[in-house]
């Protein structure tokens, strides 16, 4: 087994480590503090290729595989994690099912620019009364002639604010008693689309949230994304990329939380010398070291099996699973090392403990990931 990292991924992790470091870092505690979307930190990431990392050169994209994405994907949240979302819904939620099902004319017209970070896409599943049971979403779209007619309403949509285009869940029809859905792929600014103020959330404040409504939206064959009543397959297999993502960014935070808590453990002092000296912190670092590790072995597995074109459904939800719960929990410690200090925004790790506690929750909860894992040991 060789776990070496090829020439490109590891220079495409060294060019966004450098980036992070330089220039995402130093900005990130003032775009949670104001929840300022990062204007800037987006188009840099355009111009890096971080936008559409393993989209192929010809349709914008930087022609890398999943492994770097993580790769990079771990550099950039570990910066900001509200910059590595933004990063990965335009990357796994957007540009890979655009990529996978989109025709020439869809991928000229929208992954193109999504990937080369000129435009920005989102993804809307999540209803108010449809979450984590995604098939019983009501919002529909009715055939009207030759044309679609869009109505309804998505709520939590990661970029809905900013995005220039999005992918949206509509029922289609009903096939005996269960619902059929299409997957539709539209820009957000067309007549009978209405965009809510961004959410107030706990966390991830400067990747704008938002509700969007749509009242008569008129679509046509254009705009269909894949096989027609087959969007709830579209929605599955592109959540299977994006939990990467998700994983991806829960290891960025966490990695940042330990790395916060050992640089303070070597400095701070009590009963007569540095506290990395006391083993009820070395115990503490020790159980962080090794769940960072799992969670970053356990995405770049899931990615490697995806770019190999492998089965990655269960694997990704065991990343996603276990990188979200670790990062909480690793970001929870951190603040305990560092006491009261900790609880305060001067030390930074307060925020990583508040952008951890969403990897738990979107692109499926930690309970729907294991609903996923059982049905797939069961199954198999
Ligand atoms: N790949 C391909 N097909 C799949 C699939 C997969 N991974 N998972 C399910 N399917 C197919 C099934 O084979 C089945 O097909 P048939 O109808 O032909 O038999 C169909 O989809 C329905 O499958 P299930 O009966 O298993 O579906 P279910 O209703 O029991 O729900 C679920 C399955 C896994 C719970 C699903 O509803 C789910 O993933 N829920 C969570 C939704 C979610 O992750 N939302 C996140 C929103 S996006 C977001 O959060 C973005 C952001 O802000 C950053």
């Amino acid at each position: 087994m060789n776990f070496d990292l090829t020439e490109d991924q590891l220079a495409i992790r060294n060019v966004a480590r450098d980036f992070a470091t330089r220039e995402v870092e130093p900005q990130a505690a003032k775009l949670d503090k104001t929840g300022t979307w990062p204007t800037d930190l987006v188009r840099k990431m355009g111009e890096l290729g971080f936008m559409g990392v393993a989209i192929p050169g010809e349709w914008g994209g930087a022609g890398m595989d999943a492994v770097s994405y993580a790769l990079a994907m771990f550099e950039i949240s570990r910066a900001c994690a509200s910059t590595g979302v933004i990063m990965s819904v335009n990357n796994s939620l957007f540009c890979d099912p655009v990529m996978k099902w989109g025709n020439d004319q869809q991928k000229t017209e929208y992954l193109k620019p999504c990937a080369a970070g000129d435009k920005l896409g989102c993804f809307a599943l999540t209803e108010p009364m449809s979450g984590s049971d995604a098939q019983t979403m009501v919002t529909a779209v009715e055939k009207s002639g030759s044309n679609y007619i869009l109505n309804g309403s998505k709520n939590f949509i990661t970029c809905g604010t900013e995005a220039d285009f999005m992918i949206v869940f509509a029922g289609s029809a009903r096939d005996g008693g269960k619902l059929k859905h299409h997957a539709l792929l539209f820009p957000t600014n067309l007549p009978g689309i209405t965009k809510a103020p961004a959410d107030e959330k706990l966390g991830i404040h400067a990747a704008h949230s938002c509700t969007l409504y749509f009242e008569n939206v008129k679509l046509d064959d254009s705009h269909l994304l894949g096989p027609a009543h087959q969007g709830f397959k579209v929605a599955m297999v592109t959540l299977d990329g994006g939990r990467i993502g998700i994983a991806a960014q829960a290891v960025g935070i966490a990695r940042a939380a330990f790395d916060k808590a050992v640089a303070y453990a070597k400095e701070r002092k009590a009963f007569g010398g540095p506290i990395a000296n006391l083993q009820a912190i070395q115990f503490m670092l020790a159980d962080m070291k090794v769940k960072l590790d799992v969670a970053e072995m356990l995405t770049l597995r899931a990615a490697w099996l995806k770019d190999n074109g492998r089965k990655h459904n269960l694997e990704a939800a065991e990343a996603k699973l276990f990188a979200s719960e670790a990062a909480t929990e690793i970001a929870h410690k951190a603040i305990q090392i560092h006491g009261g200090y900790g609880y305060t925004v001067e030390y930074g790790v307060e925020r990583h403990y508040r952008d951890a506690r969403i990897t738990e929750i979107y692109e499926g909860t930690s309970e729907i990931q294991r609903l996923v894992i059982a049905a797939s040991v069961l199954r198999d």
